[in-house]
């Protein structure tokens, strides 16, 4: 690999705020906000306490958004469905041409777990086209990744479940490869924010008339004959992995479950709608663009697929007094 010389370096302003350390590798503090329940994260080989952790500007993921991500939920200690967080993060791995990083993802999740105490909550992963160079589009053929983890203390069946959630619906503009889940969350980022603004939980993300899927999680419908109605998969959309996963525990408990494209105007009719997503897990949909969603509040439905899926997580539904 080529060293670099310092006259390679033309961003001057930033390097008042950058560390050398050395003539090639320059160091960016990750930022720790918002991270006060996180103390030991991962960062390229090192497990460090988070105030330490530093990432080069200079990585691909920072540069080029060349990065994807996973997100797996741990309850009662255990990682839920891992092997499909797995299976899509090499999918879009392959997708973004990014080398698998060489190490025991397993082993990394049981780790950061054990030195967090994290029994219930987030674990986030992200692997970055690592740095290979000041800035070039292309790097070389073969890209050595970074990888950076932490995580997070949540609990899981929370309040939106039991309150529900209110939505405005906003056009999809994000890119055309939303089935690989990379770190490119610009539209995502706004939604979020012009749904604050209007004092709504999510957006409901849409394109030539159809719903792609909410601003982070899918979305489903319960139709007039209780059929649940998720959008099928394609390059429009996350194929999310407790969609998946939900989507067999309901056929398995024999309800129907339909996979095809609907209308905004569809889920505006729809008796029900709730999301699915691994941070919400199962949340009731009460409005979009503050038109209730059938009676507005949580539906019967909904709450059977939350009965069953919390029963999938090991969740004591007993103690649980609004389901
Ligand atoms: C755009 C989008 N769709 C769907 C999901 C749900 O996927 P999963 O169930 O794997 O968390 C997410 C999760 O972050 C997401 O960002």
């Amino acid at each position: 690999m080529r060293v670099l010389g310092q006259s390679d370096f033309t961003i001057v302003a930033l390097q008042e705020q950058i560390v050398h350390r050395s003539n090639y590798s320059l160091v960016l503090s990750a930022s720790v906000a918002n991270m006060s329940n996180t103390s030991w994260v991962y960062v390229n080989g090192d497990f460090v306490p988070a105030e330490n952790a530093r990432i080069s500007p200079f990585d691909r993921g920072f540069l080029f958004g060349q990065a994807a991500y996973e997100v797996t939920a741990v309850y009662n200690g255990k990682l839920i469905d891992f092997e499909g967080h797995l299976a899509r993060l090499s999918r879009t791995l392959a997708g973004i041409e990014i080398a698998e990083p060489d190490v025991d993802l397993a082993s990394l999740h049981q780790e950061i777990m054990t030195r967090n105490n994290l029994t219930e909550g987030l674990i986030y992963l992200q692997v970055t086209g690592g740095v290979h160079g000041p800035r070039d589009f292309y790097g070389p053929e073969e890209l050595t990744p970074g990888l950076f983890m932490f995580a997070t203390h949540k609990t899981l069946i929370g309040d939106l479940a039991q309150d529900g959630i209110t939505a405005i619906s906003i056009e999809d503009t994000r890119w055309k490869r939303r089935d690989m889940k990379t770190t490119q969350l610009l539209s995502q980022t706004l939604a979020y924010r012009e749904a604050r603004r209007a004092g709504a939980h999510t957006a409901i993300m849409h394109e030539d008339g159809f719903v792609t899927e909410a601003a982070s999680a899918n979305t489903w419908i319960v139709g007039a004959d209780e059929t649940l109605v998720t959008r099928d998969l394609s390059r429009a959309l996350l194929p999310g992995i407790t969609r998946r996963t939900l989507a067999d525990l309901l056929r398995q408990n024999g309800l129907r479950v339909e996979e095809r494209a609907y209308t905004l105007e569809e889920m505006f009719a729809a008796n029900e709608a709730f999301i699915s997503s691994t941070g919400v897990v199962i949340a009731p949909i009460l409005s979009i663009d503050q038109r209730p969603i059938g009676t507005g509040q949580p539906g019967p439905v909904t709450r059977q697929v939350q009965q069953i899926y919390y029963d999938y997580l090991g969740a004591d539904t007993g103690v649980i007094d609004w389901l």
